[in-house]
Formats: C-alpha cells, structure tokens, sequence
C-alpha cells in the first residue's frame, strides 16, 4: 500500500511448525488476525509509518526463535497449539523424571493409580506420553523457559472449558495469556489440509439415519500394528452399527493401506461402512449423522467434537494426547476412555455404552452444554472474543 511520499506496511510474521495439527491452527489464527472485526491487518497499515515487522508469532515447539527474535528487536508471541490441561501436566516432568513414574510398567502395582502430585490423571497416563522422557523433558523445559520470556501466549482453547485449576496455568505465567479459541469457528472450514480430503463421504452420511454413525480417526501422526488394525475392524463390524472410518495411508505398521482386511470384513459391512483416506473432518464432525467419535484425542480433533457436541471414544497415544483423553473422559465426563488399547471386546462395550446406553446420552448432554458455552465465548463480550481484543490492541501496542 502507498501513501504520498512513502511505503507504508507492517507485517506479521507466522512461523508453524510443519505437522498438520500445528499448521492448521497457525493458518487459522492468521485468518482470525486477518479478518476480525477488529480486521488488525488494516489497523496496521493505517499505524504504520514505515515498512517493518509488527511481530512474530511462532509454535511453541520452535522455542529457539525467541533469540532470534531479541537479536532482532521483536517482539515475538507463542502460538501453543496442545492443550492447557497438559500444558498444566507438563509442569510436573521433572518430578516425574525425578522420581521415576516414566518407568511405571502395567506389570507394577501403581500402574491404574492416581498420581500423588496430580491426582486428576493415572500412572498409565505418564507411561504413555513419550518413550524417550529425557530428550521430552529437555524440550519441554525449553519451551516453558524461552516463553516465558516472550512478549505472550495464544492458547486454542476457551475459558469456561477448563477447570478452576487450569487457571493456574494461565495465572502463574509472567506474560500476558490470549485465550482465544476455539479458532477453526470463527471462520469456515480451512484448506490447509496436507492430505486431500474425501467430500464423497458427506453424500453417504446425508442418508443416514441421525447420530447413527461412529465416525473413527486417529488423526495425523499416529500408527498402529496390524493386530491392532484388526481389533478395530472387528469391534466395528461386531457392533452392527454404520461406521466411517478413516485409514490414513501409513497408519498401519508394515502397510500400503488397507489390504491386510479379510474380503469377509467387506463383504460383512456392505454399505454400513465407509473407509477413506482423508476426511472433511470438521464438516464430518458437525454432520447431523454422526452418533459419536473414535479418536486419539490430539488437541484439535478434541476441540472439534466439543463443538459439535459429538461424545468421544478415546484412544490416545502419544504427548499431549493421553491427558486430554484422561479429561474428556474422567473430569468433563463426555467420554469413554479404552483403558487396555485396542481390543475388540473392549472396544464394542466402549461403542455401545456411547452410541446406546444412557450413560452416553448423558455424556451428549454434556457436550452439548460445553458446546453452548463454546457458542457464548465467541459472541461479542464472550470470554474468546474479549480475548481476541485484548490480543488486537497488544499487538498495536508493539
Ligand atoms: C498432533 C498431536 O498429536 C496433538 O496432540 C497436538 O495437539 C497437535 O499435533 P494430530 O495427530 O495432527 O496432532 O491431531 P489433531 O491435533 O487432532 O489434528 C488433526 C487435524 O487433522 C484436525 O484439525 C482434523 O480436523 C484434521 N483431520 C483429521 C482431517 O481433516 N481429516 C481427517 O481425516 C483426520
């Protein structure tokens, strides 16, 4: 843009890391940045006297930027894509370290306990989050360390979600903390995915009788053995209900996709079942057909079934994932966690106690008030958009 006699533009500069649940919420937050009411993009080219960066906003993960950022004279603000609830849980590494919980094996007798220091999640949960705890500690420690001394920290989540507790988080942090989420409803679904999605599948799902589908995926990164790959189909096709499930390519351990399934599992589904590659997964999600969803609860895929009121089978694996299942299912209560893996007799009680008892009514009418809550956030004078608010005039304060 052009005035008079000079050049005038200010720039904000994203950096995400490259995994698809760190992207999509970075090129989410820069439309919401883009776009808000507020629309902070023409605030800042009518402030700018020259051409310069207002600031950069950076994953979390990529926690060496905040020397860059000093050494250049920027202000620099921590998009953290995971969730508050283990960010609150990451707090703990060093004691964990310290006294050893990552060693606790199903063998051991405090396997199913709670942990002393954090009552709200189990030693099975801290078993889970990595295989490598020195090298996860390390990181953690570094990005807590490098935020902290960053100019902020935007959180995809929303406040009336967490527990009081959680508040600590935001509280002990000696930087401001934007709470602005959940960012994917501010505007339509994103293209940001990497992997082309199957839009067919909306058509199947229209004919469809309402909350009957368990739709399944264990979203970006996460892989299984065949033996597992087998559990779930068989706790799909024993259950006798109509599922959509999506196989991502290299999912499955030693596999091209899906030709380790018997001929007998397709023929026995029929049309009851649907399997693809990639899905429209946010559209999928706030189909009215779909009863319930499977998944591995990474930060997003959580966010985007509590707002569209769809109660969660939890199947976590890794990182942040095995705490945010722990809270879905034991603290909001909008879900059931599969606490020995992947095993179809578990599996089928778990679908069935969702998609058909009571009890997963009850979860429904959970969700669905957390999803009302989320709704509120969002409108003017919501926790979210005060939030985002705040976050634009900060950002013009630079
Ligand atoms: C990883 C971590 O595992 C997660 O815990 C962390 O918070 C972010 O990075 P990922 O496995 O990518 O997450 O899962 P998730 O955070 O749920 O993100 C997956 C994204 O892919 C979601 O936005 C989801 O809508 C999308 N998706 C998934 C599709 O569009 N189609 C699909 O078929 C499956």
């Amino acid at each position: 843009r052009s005035t008079h006699q000079t050049e005038t533009r200010r720039r904000i500069v994203l950096f995400p890391l490259p995994f698809q649940g760190h992207i999509t919420p970075m090129l989410q937050l820069a439309s919401i940045l883009q776009f808000s009411r507020e629309c902070l993009a023409g605030l800042l080219l009518e402030d700018s006297i020259e051409d310069s960066v207002a600031c950069l906003i950076t994953d979390a993960a990529f926690y060496f930027t905040q020397a860059v950022a000093d050494a250049l004279k920027l202000h620099r603000l921590v998009l953290r894509t995971g969730s508050p609830v283990s960010a609150l849980v990451n707090g703990g590494l060093t004691i964990f370290s310290e006294k050893g919980y990552f060693n606790i094996k199903k063998e051991d007798p405090d396997y199913e306990a709670s942990v002393p220091e954090y009552p709200f999640i189990k030693f099975k949960d801290i078993a889970k989050i990595t295989p490598n705890p020195h090298g996860f500690r390390d990181l953690i420690t570094n990005i807590v360390r490098q935020t902290t001394l960053s100019s902020g920290i935007i959180w995809n989540s929303f406040k009336e979600l967490e527990e009081p507790k959680v508040e600590t988080i935001y509280q002990e942090l000696p930087i401001p903390s934007f709470i602005l989420g959940p960012f994917h409803k501010y505007s339509s679904a994103s293209s940001s995915s990497l992997i082309e999605q199957d839009r067919n599948i909306l058509g199947w799902l229209d004919t469809q009788a309402p909350k009957s589908v368990i739709y399944v995926s264990f979203g970006s990164l996460a892989h299984i053995t065949k033996s597992e790959f087998e559990e779930v189909a068989n706790g799909l096709v024993n259950t006798d209900l109509p599922f959509l499930w999506v196989v991502r390519p290299g999912l499955i351990a030693d596999t091209e996709w899906v030709e380790s399934l018997p001929e007998m599992f397709l023929e026995r589904v029929g049309d009851k079942g649907r399997i693809v590659k990639w899905s429209p997964q946010q559209d999928v999600l706030a189909h009215p057909a779909t009863g319930c969803f499977w998944t591995h609860n990474g930060w997003n895929s959580t966010m985007e079934s509590i707002c569209e009121g769809v109660p969660m089978i939890c199947s976590p694996y890794f990182s942040d994932q095995p705490i945010n299942a722990r809270f879905v299912s034991d603290i909001w209560k909008i879900g059931v966690l599969l606490e020995d893996g992947l095993q179809r007799v578990g599996i089928e009680m778990a679908l069935r106690r969702v998609m058909m008892d009571k009890e997963g009514e009850e979860m429904r009418e959970r969700i669905s008030c957390l999803k009302d809550k989320v709704n509120l956030s969002l409108k003017e004078g919501g926790s979210s958009h005060r939030s985002l608010v705040c976050l634009v005039k900060y950002i013009l304060s630079f």
